[in-house]
């Protein structure tokens, strides 16, 4: 493909740099090369369209999902409901778990456990500011006092040291949006007690970025996509509109130009599906999210999430220099708003996670949920007879029992006052232990 890798285009000049600086001044490179990264969430209503339906369903509040996308350069923030919550949706169990093992890692409820994170927004230095929920002012701390427990085994702590030992050599991706890049922040904070990250790419936006780990030789990488494959938003005279053309059968070649030199990539999507949208393949309309045309079949928020991830996993099955990526499907990360959604003054204020009793489990988050691990089954099965690995990270059901866990008010929302972050995670946070199901799926993935 004609446009050159991010990395190999960017590592050298600034890695050499920062490598020099680290060997003589340890404290004053980290203040050079880690870059603050500052977000800001500028919301824009979704211009002169007409207004966006709002659909009521048993639980409006609990199932409202923003699209808060922490980039600087973001568009249309908008919030809807899913569309239809009339089926309940059977939990899909993936046919293999990765390994031998049995146990069901991502069943299982939080349990009190006092030692607390690993890490503090002291001992991390690469916090964004508006994941920095102590910094904002939370003051609530026993959000951090648990631990995942599955039901039939332990899910060991993640170990930074053993796990740059396992990635010694390789590279790993992120791909998505602004929760894939939560994860990836969360990850640095874990890996940072024990190497310091060297910040070697970060484009204008900080929507792509590159760290490495010399001294485990270990590359770790964020590569940013709103659909997986490409997508437009609709521009009428220069202005924006809120709805957008999303082309199924053409996978974002933003991403998928490094996937030939990734040992792992850790794929996630869906916040961007929540608004208008018009499907594309092999150059028809297949059908619309959040429209209403008679001669367009309308397409569920979860519909359109599995074809464009269908669409995705169906390219790295296909990828003939992609011999050694393991793929993971980390599934849907649920928001919380309560008493309101996004813009009409919803919350996330809860201190404490909720039960296993509380979950519904036919919400709609777990309907997208069994969309992504249907797709992934299939690309599973496919990638068998070609030596293709896919795994999940399953997490959707944990993260629906941890409210507690979003920044809400605390995300230094200067120019928001008002408006609640109840989609990212505060790091430290509950978001941590997607790096722990990450560490006991590559082992099983690589025993
Ligand atoms: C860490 O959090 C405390 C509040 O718990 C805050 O006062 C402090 O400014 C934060 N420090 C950094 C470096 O973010
Ligand atoms: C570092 O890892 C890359 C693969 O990512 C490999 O090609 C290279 O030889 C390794 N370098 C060292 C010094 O081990
Ligand atoms: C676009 O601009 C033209 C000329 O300024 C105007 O006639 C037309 O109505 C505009 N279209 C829309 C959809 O606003
Ligand atoms: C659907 O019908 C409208 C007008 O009735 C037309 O503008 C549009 O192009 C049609 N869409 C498709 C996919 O045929
Ligand atoms: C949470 O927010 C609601 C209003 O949205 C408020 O009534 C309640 O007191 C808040 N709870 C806490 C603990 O701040």
């Amino acid at each position: 493909m004609k446009s050159s890798s991010l990395f190999q285009d960017n590592l050298r000049g600034r890695r050499e740099r920062c490598l020099n600086m680290g060997k003589v001044a340890p404290f004053l490179f980290s203040s050079v090369c880690l870059t603050t990264i500052f977000s800001l969430f500028i919301f824009y209503s979704p211009g002169p369209s007409k207004p966006l339906p709002f659909y009521s369903s048993r639980n409006p509040v609990n199932n409202a999902i923003p699209n808060k996308l922490d980039d600087t350069d973001q568009k249309l923030q908008l919030i809807t409901e899913p569309q239809n919550d009339d089926e309940k949706p059977q939990l899909i169990e993936p046919q293999e778990k990765g390994g031998d093992e049995n146990c069901d890692l991502f069943k299982g409820h939080w349990v009190p456990d006092l030692k607390g994170s690993l890490y503090t927004n002291y001992s991390c230095s690469t916090i964004p500011e508006s994941k920095n929920c102590f910094r904002q002012g939370r003051e609530d701390k026993d959000f951090l006092n648990w631990r995942w427990k599955p039901d039939q085994c332990d899910l060991p702590r993640f170990d930074s040291i053993k796990f740059l030992e396992m990635v010694r050599g390789k590279k790993l991706a992120f791909v998505g949006d602004s929760v894939s890049r939560n994860h990836m922040e969360s990850l640095l904070c874990l890996l940072s007690q024990v190497e310091v990250p060297i910040d070697v790419y970060k484009d204008s936006e900080g929507r792509n970025r590159i760290w490495r780990f010399p001294n485990h030789n270990f590359t770790l990488i964020v590569l940013w996509t709103k659909f997986l494959v490409e997508g437009e938003e609709r521009m009428i005279n220069g202005s924006t509109t809120g709805v957008y053309d999303v082309y199924i059968d053409k996978v974002d070649e933003k991403w998928t130009k490094d996937l030939p030199d990734l040992d792992y990539v850790i794929i996630s999507d869906a916040h961007w599906f929540f608004r208008p949208i018009y499907l594309h393949e092999a150059g028809n309309i297949v059908g619309c999210v959040y429209c209403d045309e008679p001669n367009v079949t309308r397409r569920e928020v979860s519909e359109a999430v599995g074809m464009a991830l269908g669409s995705a996993l169906k390219y790295i099955n296909q990828c003939k220099k992609c011999k050694r990526v393991v793929t993971l499907l980390r599934t849907f990360s649920p928001s919380h708003f309560e008493n309101g959604v996004w813009n009409t003054g919803g919350n996330c204020n809860k201190t404490n996670p909720s039960g296993e009793t509380d979950i519904d489990s036919g919400s709609s988050e777990l309907g997208l949920r069994n969309a992504q691990v249907k797709e992934l089954e299939i690309a599973r099965i496919r990638g068998e007879k070609r030596g293709k690995r896919f795994r999940v990270l399953d997490i959707t059901m944990a993260m629906l029992m941890r409210p507690d866990g979003h920044p809400g008010a605390f995300w230094g929302n200067k120019w928001m006052k008002g408006y609640n972050d109840c989609v990212h995670w505060c790091l430290p946070g509950p978001i941590d232990v997607w790096s722990d199901f990450l560490m006991a799926v590559m082992e099983r993935t690589e025993s």
